[in-house]
């Protein structure tokens, strides 16, 4: 999968991917799980890429629920099939082609079936992707989902349709979502759409648009609504959190990201609070000292380096170095404490980097002591400024060794922080039964490490505390105390 806006443990979640044996959709993929409610139409949908892209599809669902549409697990059963894609990397594009590759010859059997690409790569290619995949009907960028009704209508019709427009505006804020991605437990809610950032090396500014912030008042009522529902965390999720800011029409009200999650920690304390992805350069001591004022805030933040070394971060047009990086990590230890755990992403062999740049990456990783890295090797994005302005000259090898000796330096640490958690009691929020055995759960503690531990009495959705009496080095394991 491409990397996510956060780490999120599906261990636990039904969806399991349900194809036929001939139509298995590729691993990391979400396919959305049955709504049955006797609609006329059957949707397939397949998610690939970060969280936004599975938030989206619960939109797309949701906007399609009202046109007759109900979901499918089975791609035997769907009258129309969407595949929301991603770009981050090529080979997230490739994984795509050839899912539709397979797509196609199940329609070439069925010729009914409408097959409809959404998202990233939807943006990226636009009309192109019509020309190269001939079987594709629909063709439709992450701010044209509100047309989808109109656009099947025109497919319906014979004809094939594209909507690849990137508002300024457009944030779904009205749309309840279809929740597809959930175990009723845990929700995404998607505060902010777009990035304004211009990272030299990603594809998302292009594939997004501009950023734009939801309305704070209509996140505060998706939340609450979660929380009638029984759910008992929400994730909170943008490309830059951090940079998240409204106002209201009549310019009377201002709401930043720290008084956001203050608002949403309010709503109960039974809440928990998570969010994802905070950009080094805009994460705030405000929004840790909310952080540390509310319990139910999850202690764990995603703060993607992608270097160690200042050169390549400045290549890369982060718009911070190394000591700035470094001095965000000792606020979150001053004001969090050594327990707040944090992730990173890393790039290995972007362009020009040296082998003592790469070295810096490293010793980075040991300043910070990550609890978990999602690592890549550098791919060229087409049109991105990286690809426009610098040479891809580090050799695939290289690249690969490079990534190699990041993940393994990043897994001892990781090892080492769930190690430290051991012969301390959890609070662990029960997400389902553990992949293992009938008789164990799963859940997360606070800083979401995996936590399994025997039963007992305890249910989905519960709190429980778990004292923590080993560990198999990806996992805490426990008993409820
Ligand atoms: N908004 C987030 C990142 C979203 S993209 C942030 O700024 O941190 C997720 C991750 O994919 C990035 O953090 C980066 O590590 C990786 N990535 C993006 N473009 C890439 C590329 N061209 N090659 C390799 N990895 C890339
Ligand atoms: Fe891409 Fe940078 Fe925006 Fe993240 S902040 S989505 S890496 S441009
Ligand atoms: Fe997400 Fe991939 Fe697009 S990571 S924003 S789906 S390019």
């Amino acid at each position: 999968m491409s990397q996510p806006l956060l780490t999120l443990d599906f261990l636990d979640t039904p969806a399991a991917p349900a194809a036929t044996a001939d139509h298995q959709p590729a691993q990391d993929v979400r396919v959305s799980p049955a709504t049955r409610t006797g609609r006329q139409r059957k949707l397939y949908i397949e998610s690939y890429g970060c969280q936004m892209n599975f938030s989206d599809s619960e939109i797309v669902s949701s906007i399609l629920f009202e046109e007759g549409f109900d979901t499918t697990e089975q791609l035997s059963d769907a009258d129309l099939v969407l595949l929301n894609t991603c770009s981050i990397r090529e080979k997230a594009e490739q994984t795509v082609r050839m899912r539709l590759s397979q797509i196609n010859s199940h329609k070439k059997r069925n010729p009914g079936l409408l097959v409809g690409v959404l998202g990233c790569m939807a943006e990226r290619l636009k009309s192109k992707f019509l020309e190269e995949e001939k079987l594709v009907d629909l063709v439709v960028g992450p701010d044209a989902y509100r047309d989808l009704p109109n656009l099947i209508r025109e497919v319906d019709g014979g004809q094939k349709a594209v909507n690849v427009l990137l508002s300024r505006d457009e944030t779904y804020a009205d749309i309840t979502p279809v929740r597809l991605n959930s175990n009723g437990i845990t929700a995404f809610v998607s505060i902010m759409r777009g990035c304004d950032n211009m990272c030299s090396f990603c594809v998302v500014p292009f594939t997004r648009g501009r950023e734009r912030s939801r309305d704070a008042h209509s996140i505060v009522q998706e939340c609450r609504d979660l929380v009638a529902q029984g759910y008992k965390e929400v994730t909170l999720l943008g490309q830059n959190v951090d940079s998240y800011k409204w106002t209201s029409e009549d310019g009377q009200e201002f709401v930043n990201f720290a008084q956001l999650l203050e608002r949403v920690a309010l709503i109960s304390p039974e809440l928990r609070v998570r969010f994802s992805t905070s950009h080094p350069k805009d994460i705030t001591d405000e929004v840790l000292y909310t952080m540390g004022k509310y319990e139910n805030i999850c202690k764990y933040i995603h703060l993607p380096a992608q270097s160690g070394n200042s050169r390549v971060l400045k290549l890369m047009n982060r718009t911070y170095d190394r000591p700035w990086y470094e001095e965000r990590v000792q606020a979150i230890r001053r004001i969090l404490g050594d327990d707040c755990a944090i992730s990173t992403d890393m790039i290995s062999g972007f362009c020009s980097e040296t082998e003592e740049e790469h070295q810096e990456t490293l010793t980075l990783i040991d300043f910070v002591q990550y609890d978990m890295g999602y690592n890549f090797f550098y791919s060229e994005r087409p049109g991105t400024l990286a690809a426009r302005k610098l040479a891809d000259d580090v050799p695939l090898e290289v690249k690969k060794r490079r990534l190699q000796e990041v993940i393994d330096r990043q897994q001892l640490h990781a090892r080492a922080r769930y190690a430290r958690m051991v012969g301390r009691v959890h609070r662990v929020l029960v997400e389902g039964r553990s992949k293992r055995s009938e008789e164990q759960l799963s859940g997360r503690n606070s800083q979401n490490q995996v936590v399994i531990f025997p039963k007992g009495t305890a249910q989905k959705g519960d709190y429980v505390n778990v004292l923590v009496t080993s560990t198999t080095g990806a996992a805490l394991l426990g008993e409820i105390v």
